[in-house]
């Protein structure tokens, strides 16, 4: 069975410097099809976008001072990593609540 993965393209060194490098500031990035690409781009593209984007906004809102700490873990699955763990001070300051 010959199983294409399109996610494997987003790391191509070729195309992008440093692919294993988390960067949204990429100058390429309309180049990565996460979505598909062609009539059977994804129906859900909008509504998973705008999710993603709630969900990074109100936790950044709550806590606007998180930092990560420590490199996330994925599991080891050869078509979805899905992030294991990723752990996050949220660097609440307590006495001031
Ligand atoms: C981050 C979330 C998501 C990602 C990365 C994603 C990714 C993709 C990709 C790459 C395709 C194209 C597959 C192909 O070319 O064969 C696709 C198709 C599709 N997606 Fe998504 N998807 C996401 C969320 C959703 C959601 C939330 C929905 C529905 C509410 C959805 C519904 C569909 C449907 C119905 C198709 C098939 C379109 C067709 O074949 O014409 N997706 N998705």
């Amino acid at each position: 069975m010959i199983r294409p993965l399109n996610c494997g393209t987003f790391r191509d060194p070729n195309i992008f410097e440093d692919p294993d490098e988390f960067n949204i500031h990429r100058k390429n990035l309309k180049d990565v099809y996460t979505f598909g690409v062609g009539p059977h781009y994804c129906l859900g593209a909008a509504m998973a976008k705008k999710i993603t984007q709630l969900t990074i906004w109100s936790f950044l809102k709550r806590f606007p001072n998180a930092k990560i700490v420590s490199k996330p873990t994925f599991q080891n699955h050869f078509i979805i990593r899905n992030m294991t763990h990723l752990m996050i001070n949220p660097c609440i300051d307590i006495k001031s609540k």
